[in-house]
Parts: C-alpha cells; structure tokens; sequence
C-alpha cells in the first residue's frame, strides 16, 4: 500500500547544506578528475596531491579504478556500457562527497569524451577540474608498472584501453601533465596551482 502524505515527515530544511559543511571544513568541494591511460601516472599524482593537501590542512578523498572495480563496481567489466556505468555510479559517488566539502581525486582512464562529458555533467561543471594525465601509449607499455600491456598484446585481455579499446584525447581540459616529461614534484606543483585557488 502507498505511503500516505499524511504520514511522511519531511526534514529537508532541517538539513544541514553543502554551505554549512564547507564552513566548518574551511575548504570548497571539488572534483579533480584525472584521465588518461593505464600506467600514465594517475594514482601516483593522486596519493601526491592528497599528501600536499592534507598537510595544508584539506580534506580529500581518492577515488581510483582499481579500489573501486573491486567494491562497488565489483560487477562490471570493460565493454563500452560497462566503462559508462563505472563512471556514472563513481560521478554520482563524488557528487556526495562534493556535497559534503570534500576534495575528491578521481583516478579513472575515463576513455570518451561521452564518458567524461557524463561525468561532467552529473557533477556539475563549476566543481569539475580535469586532468589530462598524459604520457604516450610507448611510455606507458615500457613502464607496464601491473604486467598488463604484456598481457594486452598476447591476447590475454580483451579491450584494452589504448591497444584493443580507444582512448580518445581529452579536449576539454584544465591543463595537461605530461608525465614523460616532467618529474613528479613538477607535475605535482601544477597540479596543486591550478587547485588551489579553486578549493581554498
Ligand atoms: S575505465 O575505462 O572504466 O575508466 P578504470 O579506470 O575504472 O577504467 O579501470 C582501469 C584499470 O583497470 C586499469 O588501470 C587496469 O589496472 C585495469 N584493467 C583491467 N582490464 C582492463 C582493460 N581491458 N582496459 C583498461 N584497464 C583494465
């Protein structure tokens, strides 16, 4: 039987806001969502601007491919619908944590401009900052830090990002981080200067 309205309580004024929270956190709530290919350097930067940020007295959280496909997106896979649900459900994941003031680092290949626009759009443009996390495909398969371009190129594993599945370069960005040219102090510090304005 539906609820009736006579018995439903709603509190929302009660409801403490975004506003409120980032007031009491002393910081904006952002987005920084990197992209770009397996081995590119994605989750290395994170865990470095989380350690800068915390020391500077922010509050994050990282968000990263392979701790999420084995949570909450333990059932998906890497088709072309798959990799869609994978970064709805992780964009509607930071919108909460933007929600709540905190900076969200996302570590996603995020392969399509469809794909990020997606993510961009949930989000909301104003709390989006992407980070094309940029290192040639040459590069990323001489570092193969996880074995998986070997595994890539005998076959082992189908579509995969930049060998059997696309990645298409990233056209609407905050800035790039070539991370076969730069150290990563450097790219950390460009990182940090785009951001920092944004979230204090
Ligand atoms: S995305 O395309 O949907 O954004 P996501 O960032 O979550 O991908 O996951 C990528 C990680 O999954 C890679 O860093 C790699 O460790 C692992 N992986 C396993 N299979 C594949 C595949 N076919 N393509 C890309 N990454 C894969």
């Amino acid at each position: 039987m539906p609820t009736k309205s006579k018995d439903i309580f709603p509190v929302f004024h009660e409801i403490l806001g975004r506003a409120e929270k980032e007031i009491l956190l002393n910081q904006h709530g952002k987005v920084i969502w990197l992209t770009g290919l397996s081995g590119a350097g994605k989750t290395t930067l994170a865990k470095h601007v989380e350690k800068e940020l915390f020391v500077k007295g922010f509050l994050t959280q990282v968000l990263d491919g392979d701790n999420i496909r084995t949570g909450i997106n333990n059932n998906l896979g890497f088709t072309d619908s798959d990799r869609f649900e994978n970064i709805r459900r992780i964009a509607e994941i930071s919108k909460l944590f933007v929600n709540c003031g905190v900076i969200t680092i996302n570590c996603f290949i995020s392969p399509t401009e469809e794909i990020r626009d997606m993510a961009r759009r949930i989000i909301g443009a104003d709390d989006f900052i992407e980070v094309y996390v940029n290192a040639p495909l040459r590069v990323c398969e001489e570092r193969d830090v996880k074995g998986l371009y070997t595994r890539a190129r005998r076959g082992e594993i189908k579509e995969f990002t930049g060998i059997t599945s696309p990645f298409e370069t990233p056209e609407n960005i905050d800035i790039e981080i070539r991370t076969d040219l730069l150290s990563v102090e450097e790219s950390v510090k460009q990182i940090l200067e785009l951001i920092l304005p944004r979230i204090g």
